[in-house]
């Protein structure tokens, strides 16, 4: 009998509502994984014309996969709020404000790659709310360091759907299966290989880099012999260095000073993943876990993959 996202949800004394939720992002993944293979026949590739509060482009699809994921975290029941990378405002599901858990979402990760038909994917993390139950949730029930995770996660639409998470006992793949048509884990137990893999960075942006990490990089090179890959989605050049072993880096340069990738919907939710699969997350000389949030948008720098390779780096 296929183990289902059911098994690994209900680990720990958040299951009860943690399966609704993984079965939400499921039923999300599967939807979004529909929109993008017959997004070019529906005109729904390209520019949808505004900036989203980063001040990127936002691309049809990352708006269509916000409403999405937006519509399944209401639908479960136990989540009071949404905080998504292409909302300038927590968004506040009325009909539950009461509910107990608050979700942190970048519903489309790797955008960039969408008119190239390359890799994207969905980030989540999951977190209890501060505020009490009578009190309407804000956005500072969503700043809390990634150590108070209760679950987090990705969805990778790559050749097969895949779903990887973990609610604090190890990482959890699971594969759509279309034949049965659910989440089935195909990659139990997943953990980061300490030797081998690959580096992945923008290496366009070396020139811009600060603190010497030009040379540590050098050195790291020489010293470890890893191949490179670089795909521009940080959903699938963290899957391969979770698979693969190796350091996905996106450093702080003059120009970034706080390096591109949001720390609540990206860097925490891969950090929990990366330490939980037995590997190193760094940002600033600390664990990306330890970081006090100050702001939903917040970007941070950030070092994550086998202990070894970060370990040069930091
Ligand atoms: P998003 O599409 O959600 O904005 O994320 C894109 C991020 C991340 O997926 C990737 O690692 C990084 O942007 C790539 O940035 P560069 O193109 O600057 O290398
Ligand atoms: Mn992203
Ligand atoms: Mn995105």
């Amino acid at each position: 009998m296929p183990v289902t996202l059911n098994s690994i949800a209900q680990q720990g004394e958040n299951g009860k509502a943690m399966m609704p939720i993984m079965q939400g992002v499921g039923r999300a993944a599967t939807e979004i994984a529909y929109l993008l293979r017959g997004a070019v026949f529906r005109g729904a590739l390209g520019a949808a014309g505004g900036e989203n509060v980063q001040g990127e482009q936002q691309q049809k699809l990352d708006v269509l996969s916000d409403e999405i994921f937006l519509s399944e975290m209401r639908s479960t029941g136990f989540v009071c709020a949404v905080g998504s990378e292409e909302q300038e405002d927590l968004q506040v599901i009325e009909e539950y404000a009461d509910a107990d858990f608050l979700v942190l979402v970048d519903p489309l990760d790797g955008s960039s790659n969408l008119d190239v038909d390359g890799p994207v994917g969905t980030i989540f993390s999951v977190v209890r709310r501060k505020t009490l139950k009578d009190q309407r949730p804000t956005e500072a029930d969503t700043l809390q360091a990634g150590r108070n995770v209760i679950a987090a996660g990705y969805v990778l639409y790559g050749p097969a759907t895949m779903l990887v998470c973990s609610v604090g006992q190890g990482v959890h793949g699971f594969t759509y299966n279309p034949n049965s048509a659910r989440f089935e884990l195909s990659h139990p137990d997943m953990r980061i290989p300490e030797k081998g893999g690959y580096y992945s960075v923008n290496e366009a942006n070396a020139d811009k880099w600060l603190d010497q990490l030009a040379e540590k990089f050098a050195h790291m090179k020489r010293e470890t012999g890893l191949g490179m890959r670089y795909v521009g989605s940080m959903v699938a050049d963290m899957h391969r260095t979770l698979l693969k072993g190796g350091v996905f880096l996106y450093p702080a340069d003059w120009k970034n000073p706080n390096g591109k990738l949001r720390l609540l919907y990206e860097a925490i939710p891969m950090g929990f993943l990366v330490e939980q699969a037995g590997g190193k997350a760094m940002s600033r000389g600390c664990s990306v876990l330890d970081i006090e949030p100050e702001g939903l948008h917040q970007r941070v720098p950030v070092y994550l993959g086998s202990s070894s390779a970060v370990d040069m780096l930091v």
